[in-house]
């Protein structure tokens, strides 16, 4: 069977919606003569995601896992009735002593940089797990390894392949909105900071940053992408903790308040390129229900997406534009559109298989995802100086 063809970055997600629609199965029109040898570093939570995945996809062999943690990796791979896996407590080691096509980054996002670096250095093709890192120093390194590698390197934004993602992004494409001039963006849970597992996302040697980091990339990317991924210029942030380093805030694990080093809020008001106004604000928890709808002005139409769970990949309700029509001041309803038997996670991979099997573009490229973590470190650094700063982004 013929292998799909990535022809463009913007194609590849519509090539791959559509590779699934037409064969109503996972792995229709997959190139499975070609087989791609996978490992995964980090096996707690998300990297359950991606295996359900990787077993799905007929192409695949999962030859190889490694987690810091001694017996982790066994575990999980017996956890997923996957037979004859080579595990490590040493990435670096899985990276010398394996012959692999691919790897997904699963691991917390203190050691994201170093584990992507390290397998594109060693010649293997990387999903690297949102945020892509840290800091926009860590960014900058990655990037530069991608592209001394010439191997793929993808950022795990599967939210950008569902629909309506899609359908924001094409419209202010279109031009219908006119000039986009200004974006408020963001959104957050009463009581949300994510700690099912443990304590990865909230202590500051392993996460880093907090909600900015986890759920603020995912709104940065949801309005970036739709406008082009413009650069940005300044940042006023602010990052602060009201809920996480409280004891009562956790019913079972008070002692987690002692743990918290990172952000539960932040807001930022950012400049970028071309002239755009970013507002933006994100909360793992606080006493309110949202901190608003996803705005886009434009000088023809404006946008309203209801306030999203787009870390879920979806929009919050039906999209709404509101315009000048027949010289009256109008607002028009955009139906939801359905995604039933989309998988975002099975996009995401296989999106990433077939641009690391036919040398095609990344899905959701880094060179993008660079802007994004450089609002974030933006951020981080506005809020400790107290003050607006610029952003510099190095030659790569
Ligand atoms: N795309 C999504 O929908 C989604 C959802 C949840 C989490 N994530 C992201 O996935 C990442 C991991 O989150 P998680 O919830 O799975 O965390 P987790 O703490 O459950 O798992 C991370 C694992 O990585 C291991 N690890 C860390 N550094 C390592 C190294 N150098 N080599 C080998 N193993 C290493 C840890 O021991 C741990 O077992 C985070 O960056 C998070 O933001 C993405």
């Amino acid at each position: 069977m013929a292998t799909k063809r990535i022809t463009s970055r913007n194609q590849a997600g519509d090539d791959i919606l559509n590779l699934f629609k037409k064969d109503n199965e996972v792995g229709g029109g997959i190139d499975t003569s070609r087989r791609v040898r996978v490992g995964i570093i980090g096996t707690g939570w998300i990297a359950a995601a991606h295996i359900a995945s990787y077993l799905k996809m007929p192409d695949v062999d999962i030859v190889a896992g490694a987690d810091l943690i001694e017996g982790k990796a066994d575990a999980f791979f017996k956890r997923h009735g996957v037979e004859g896996v080579h595990t490590y407590t040493s990435h670096k080691e899985m990276l010398e002593k394996e012959r692999l096509d691919c790897v997904s980054v699963c691991t917390y996002n203190r050691t994201h940089a170093e584990c992507a670096i390290d397998a594109l250095d060693a010649g293997v093709h990387v999903l690297l797990e949102k945020p892509m890192c840290v800091t926009l120093d860590e960014a900058i390194q990655i990037l530069r390894a991608e592209k001394r590698s010439g191997k793929v390197l993808s950022i795990g934004f599967q939210p950008r392949f569902d629909p309506n993602m899609r359908k924001i992004k094409e419209i202010v494409q279109s031009g219908e909105l006119g000039e986009v001039y200004y974006i408020q963006t963001g959104g957050g849970r009463r009581r949300g900071i994510p700690v099912p597992f443990g304590t990865s996302f909230i202590e500051e040697q392993t996460a880093g940053i907090g909600a900015v980091g986890d759920i603020g990339c995912y709104s940065l990317d949801m309005v970036l992408n739709a406008v082009g991924y413009p650069k940005p210029l300044t940042v006023t942030g602010f990052r602060g903790a009201f809920f996480g380093n409280k004891p009562e805030y956790y019913r079972k694990h008070p002692e987690y308040a002692q743990k918290f080093g990172v952000d539960d809020f932040a807001a930022a008001f950012v400049r970028l390129e071309g002239g755009i106004i970013l507002d933006f604000r994100i909360a793992w928890a606080m006493n309110m229900d949202t901190p608003g709808d996803t705005l886009i002005f434009g000088t023809k139409a404006g946008l309203r997406i209801p306030s999203t769970e787009c870390w879920n990949g979806t929009v919050g309700g039906p999209m709404k534009a509101y315009m000048q029509f027949g010289g009256l001041e109008t607002c028009m309803e955009l139906p939801v559109i359905d995604s039933e038997g989309i998988d975002l996670f099975d996009l995401k991979i296989r999106s990433f298989l077939d641009a690391a099997k036919d040398g095609g573009k990344a899905p959701v490229p880094a060179s993008e995802i660079l802007y994004n973590q450089a609002i974030i470190d933006g951020i981080v650094r506005s809020s400790d100086l107290g003050r607006e700063v610029e952003i510099v982004i190095p030659e790569l």
